[in-house]
């Protein structure tokens, strides 16, 4: 197919945009986002700024996106608000410094809070896409997150067509809108491998108003190796889930599997595919890391549905000379259905997130760095957690060489209560809470899971706690937090 649509240059594109236009752009991680036109409008707002005229923009995506959106547009101060989730140093240092409104949002939640109109309404949606008919079929590349409400809710269109991205991707996406409520009807999802949709968006060719040409990688960044400490943690995961399975809690044939984003969930599944116990299983995700890839290519993942192809570019190019061989066994699909409460539940997944610290009644923290400072953002973590069969947090136990013990006494910031972690684990072992009351939690997570140089404090904090149903002491609740701000390390905690 060939479009017909006028082909603009990124800066007659940015051109068209306005001070306080609210704009969805594409992409779930650096997957999929455009990658000319906002560096295009980061100037736009540089040259607005130097002439004394005031430029911002609302920014709406799927998840994070690379340096060349959020990353230009912090670094040139265009961004009015920004939401769901983001990743770029530029720009968490922005909404830290107070200069950038970010609000932190459940990603399953963020389409429906456009087609409800919670967000105002949405003035582009800026898209990339690896071909577009002149009927307004529009082919995603390596993401579909919240692309396709964007397509259909914003008034006005801009393409960004990537050649990198070869046509037969055809076929790789499965595009659901589910209705508002009250006519929502049930998502008909049973298993991960169902599709439910079409292969491409289609939107109103009136609303496209031109195309820009662009041959830019993915930005995902490699990952760090794997090391001790997170080989660790994956066989421990590894160990638990082999040991449900043995119990007759999970049944043998498996169920699927939802992993994180970074460092500490791209070593877990590695570790899932390196164990004996471990049947042939299948994912149902959000982001597709890189080892997810390796595991399909073993075969020990037969299946895998997600929302974003986060790979680096290597492993991406791999993929397109061998596109073959992965069609039948990757979907992907619009945020609102990877992470969908109603399906997670039906299906029975097993989630695993990470942590940045955990307390010891189970309560914890994915977002905020010593309760002030946000990292990234929830993300997906609360649409699994609360709904999964069961539902694992995994951390290292220190961070900051040893400086920080991720678990305290009391997260310092909550994202997932005591009702919804189920299991949590770091390196030196696991903590299964289900079941358990406060006190037996606390004890477990103490016992299993705390580093050498932390538990006798944790332990300290336990036992000089009051009366009650989960005892705490508010004098000391955050004394691990107030050692590590006064002198740079939590092993310096004094009651
Ligand atoms: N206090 C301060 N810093 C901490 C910390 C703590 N308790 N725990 C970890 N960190 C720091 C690490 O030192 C590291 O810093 P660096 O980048 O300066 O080295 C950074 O946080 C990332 O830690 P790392 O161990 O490399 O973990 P990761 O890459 O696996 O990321 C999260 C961990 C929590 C940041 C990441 O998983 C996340 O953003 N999660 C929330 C969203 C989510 O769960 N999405 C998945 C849903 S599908």
């Amino acid at each position: 197919m060939s479009h017909s649509f006028p082909p603009l240059t990124a800066a007659e594109a940015a051109a068209l945009i306005h001070h306080d236009q609210v704009i969805g752009f594409s992409g779930f991680t650096p997957a999929g986002s455009p990658k000319v036109i906002p560096p295009a409008i980061a100037e736009k707002a540089m040259a607005e700024h130097a002439a004394g005229r005031e430029f911002k923009v609302g920014v709406i995506t799927g998840a994070s996106t690379g340096p060349s959106l959020d990353g230009a547009l912090a670094k040139a101060d265009a961004i009015k608000f920004r939401t769901p989730y983001q990743s770029d140093k530029d720009l968490r240092a922005s909404i830290n410094a107070g200069k950038t409104h970010f609000f932190d949002m459940h990603l399953s939640l963020l389409p429906q809070y456009v087609r409800y109109g919670f967000l105002g309404g949405v003035d582009w949606a800026i898209v990339e896409a690896a071909d577009v008919s002149s009927d307004g079929k529009v082919l995603l590349t390596t993401s579909v997150g919240a692309a396709p409400t964007f397509l259909h809710q914003a008034k006005r269109v801009l393409i960004e067509l990537n050649r990198r991205h070869p046509k037969q991707l055809l076929g790789f996406h499965d595009i659901y809108e589910p209705e508002s409520p009250p006519h929502r009807r049930p998502i008909p999802i049973c298993s991960a491998e169902d599709r439910i949709g079409t292969q491409r968006v289609w939107v109103d060719p009136k609303k496209i108003v031109g195309v820009v040409e662009s041959n830019h990688p993915d930005e995902v960044k490699d990952f760090s190796p794997v090391t001790e400490v997170t080989n660790r943690i994956g066989m421990n995961v590894a160990g638990f889930l082999a040991a449900e399975i043995r119990n007759g809690h999970i049944p043998k044939c498996f169920l699927p599997i939802q992993s994180g984003v970074g460092n500490v969930a791209n070593a877990v599944l590695g570790a899932m595919g390196e164990h004996p116990e471990i049947p042939r299983f299948q994912m149902y995700s959000e982001v597709i890391q890189d080892a997810v890839i390796e595991l399909v290519r073993q075969d020990k993942c037969s299946f895998v549905s997600g929302v974003s192809l986060t790979v680096t570019d290597a492993v991406l190019q791999g993929m397109y000379d061998n596109l073959d061989f992965y069609r039948g066994k990757l979907l992907l699909r619009p945020q609102e259905i990877t992470n969908n409460p109603e399906i997670v539940r039906r299906i029975g997944i097993i989630s695993i997130n990470t942590a940045l610290e955990a307390d010891i009644f189970g309560n914890v923290n994915s977002t905020h760095v010593l309760g002030q400072k946000m990292m990234n953002g929830i993300g997906g973590s609360g649409d699994f957690t609360r709904n999964a069969y069961i539902s694992i947090f995994t951390c290292p136990s220190t961070a900051k060489g040893g400086s920080i013990s991720t678990l305290v006494p009391m997260c310092s910031h909550m994202d997932h209560s005591e009702h919804s972690v189920q299991v949590l684990v770091t390196e030196h072992g696991v903590a299964d809470l289900r079941g358990k009351d406060p006190r037996e939690r606390a004890e477990t997570v103490i016992s299993n899971c705390a580093d050498p140089a932390y538990a006798d404090l944790l332990w300290e904090y336990y036992k000089l706690t009051e009366n009650g149903h989960t005892p705490q002491s508010f004098r000391s609740a955050f004394a691990f937090h107030q050692a590590f701000l006064e002198s740079g390390d939590m092993r310096n905690t004094a009651f």
